[in-house]
């Protein structure tokens, strides 16, 4: 069936490759945190393995939804690793076990996704008008913007 939604197919199409893009990161961030909950070393063991568990089960939701949305533009999500690499713009450095570096890490790559979603906001809406993938995006620099200050908080 044919999408009719009020967006051009030409603009679908540019949304869609530019959330897969997302994914990747998102898939990477995903991947490193669940790491970091395993390796984590140091006084506050149970802290950070919390923490982190917290924020990849949040990272998985927002995977699920991005992917989600990909499919309500009519198009596929990309869904094989070695593909998702080639992707994502986020670095994998060998995970290391200390808690100061793993949450700079982390929350480095927090803000990288929320500057690269800024832009998505904007072209979303100016170049693309997709409203909803505007808003969708939107909603999701939130939950990044949050769970970097959390990190951040730690670091002082
Ligand atoms: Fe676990």
């Amino acid at each position: 069936m044919k999408v009719n939604i009020g967006i051009t197919e030409k603009n679908r199409q540019a949304v869609a490759a530019a959330l897969n893009q997302l994914l990747a990161d998102e898939h990477v961030l995903y991947n490193k945190t669940r790491n970091y909950h395993w390796s984590v070393e140091g006084p506050s063991f149970m802290e950070f393995h919390k923490l982190y568990e917290k924020q990849y089960t949040q990272l998985a939701e927002i995977i699920d939804e991005i992917a989600e949305r990909i499919r309500t533009l009519g198009h596929f999500a990309e869904g094989r690793l070695k593909e998702l690499l080639k992707l994502s713009s986020l670095p994998e450095p060998p995970a290391p076990t200390d808690q100061v570096e793993q949450i700079a890490n982390l929350e480095t790559d927090h803000e990288t996704i929320i500057v690269k979603l800024r832009k998505l906001i904007r072209d979303f809406e100016a170049k693309y008008k997709d409203v909803g993938s505007m808003d969708f995006t939107t909603g999701l620099l939130k939950q990044h913007e949050k769970m970097a200050w959390m990190l951040r908080s730690y670091l002082r």
